[in-house]
């Protein structure tokens, strides 16, 4: 389980970004914080992730404390993020860039999770010897999931894998991202599709200027007739 309580923080010491946010994800849970440009949906991810420089209140993973911690200690205790530039490696392989996921790995799990990613893409088995650089946005956007699963995080955060990708492309993505649920690993999704993710997720939390307005479970919220008003743009 994710906590994160009170939490207050930015870029700088007296201008934050983030005001009191407060939200939990349950293990093995997929949940949504949605939110327009601008909301702290990225800040909020880089506060779990430990690199938003000036943060108070509270982070903890299943108990364990991570406020304040530097980004290595933190993915120490199996936490991953999916940017929202990708971080995939533009020089490297399709295969390079999912053993690198795997760094460290003893080379027989190293083979098997690459082809177990392999067969959850199979668009990136059709391209394994292709620079990443020359991949689809959409192709991109797998690479930079499949290179984060090699890991096989305990928690996963993705900001904004929809960004920039064709509709139909957008639905296969979140399809996969709705498999992951319900196993051992838990999913933090910011997205501004509002529709796609509260359908994958399990609960979902709306961000604005920095603030949780609304909570609920998924489907409740995508419900709400504000957050329908709002963020769907239907009444
Ligand atoms: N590196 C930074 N330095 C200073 N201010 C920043 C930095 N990154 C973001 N901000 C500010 O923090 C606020 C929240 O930005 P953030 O990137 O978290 O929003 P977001 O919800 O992820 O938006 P988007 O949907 O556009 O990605 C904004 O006012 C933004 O200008
Ligand atoms: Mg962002």
């Amino acid at each position: 389980m994710l906590e994160i309580s009170e939490l207050t923080g930015g870029y700088f010491p007296r201008n934050p970004v983030l005001h009191g946010v407060s939200l939990r994800a349950a293990s093995g849970s997929l949940t949504s914080v949605i939110g327009a440009n601008g909301a702290g949906k990225s800040s909020l991810l880089g506060a779990v992730f430990g690199f938003l420089p000036h943060v108070s209140g509270q982070i903890t993973l299943d108990g364990k404390p991570l406020t304040g911690m530097k980004s290595h200690s933190v993915a120490r205790e199996g936490v991953r993020m999916v940017p929202e530039n990708r971080g995939t490696l533009p020089s490297l392989t399709v295969l390079e860039n999912l053993q690198l996921g795997g760094l460290g790995l003893p080379a027989p799990e190293l083979r098997h999770r690459v082809e177990a990613e392999l067969d959850r893409f199979p668009r990136l088995r059709e391209r394994l010897r292709q620079r990443a650089g020359m991949l689809s946005g959409g192709e991109q956007q797998m690479l930079a999931i499949a290179r984060t699963l090699m890991a096989r995080p305990r928690l996963l955060l993705l900001d904004e894998p929809s960004q920039g990708l064709a509709p139909v492309i957008v639905e296969q993505i979140f399809a996969l991202l709705g498999t992951l649920r319900g196993g051992d690993m838990t999913i933090v999704l910011v997205e501004q599709d509002v529709g796609l993710s509260l359908e994958i997720s399990d609960y979902g939390y709306v961000l604005e200027k920095g603030r949780v307005t609304r909570e609920g479970v998924a489907s409740t919220l995508l419900a709400d007739p504000y957050v329908r008003e709002a963020f769907l743009g239907v009444a």
